[in-house]
């Protein structure tokens, strides 16, 4: 059995988290990995539904996830967490509580993610009417010294994902691809 992990992706609102753990999901299926998937969106309909954007309230939903990623990750799972995950402290702490802890910054500018705006939640904090609203009213703390850095304004879905694949494939984590078969 191959080891867990946590994958952590995190950037923007928009900067195409999900759309990259959606794809990345989809494309380990056929490897025989063990995967949970773990989302901002969705993780905030159960499990952190009673907390908001405050930092207290991010901290503790960054807490909580942290907590299932270690669970999970200890026990062989790899562990696809998208977040925006603003805060440097937290991530940290979720690196160093978690097994094999990637942290991927989907480092899409905030032109393109606003452009974008794809749950038009940018034009309502550009017109003041959404308050803490990441990387326009409240701060975004960049990785430092990520694992994996992606530029989705630049790269297809398939060449983030493929990045991250191969990353996984390096360390071990992730059996390595089968070559598709050629007929000649
Ligand atoms: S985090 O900061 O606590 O990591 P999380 O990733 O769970 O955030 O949730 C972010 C999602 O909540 C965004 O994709 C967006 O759909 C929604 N959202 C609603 N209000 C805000 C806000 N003020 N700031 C950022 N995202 C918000």
């Amino acid at each position: 059995m191959t080891q867990g992990f946590t994958l952590w992706l995190t950037g923007l609102s928009g900067a195409g988290k999900t759309t990259i753990a959606i794809e990345l999901e989809r494309q380990l299926a056929d490897r025989d990995v063990r995967i949970e998937r773990l989302d901002g969106d969705t993780v905030r309909e159960g499990l952190t539904r009673d907390l908001g954007f405050s930092k207290v309230d991010r901290d503790k939903n960054i807490e909580r996830v942290t907590f299932v990623a270690k669970l999970l990750s200890r026990n062989g799972v790899g562990v696809i967490a998208s977040f925006i995950s603003p805060y440097r402290a937290a991530r940290d702490t979720a690196r160093q509580e978690t097994t094999n802890f990637i942290e991927v910054h989907v480092a899409t500018p905030i032109d393109t993610c606003a452009a974008r705006d794809v749950k038009g939640l940018y034009a309502k904090a550009f017109a003041g009417e959404l308050k803490d609203f990441t990387g326009v009213n409240d701060p975004y703390e960049a990785p430092v010294s990520p694992e994996i850095t992606l530029h989705t304004e630049r790269e297809t879905l398939n060449e983030s994902v493929q990045t991250i694949l191969t990353y996984l494939e390096a360390r071990g984590l992730i059996p390595v691809a089968e070559p598709a078969l050629s007929i000649s």
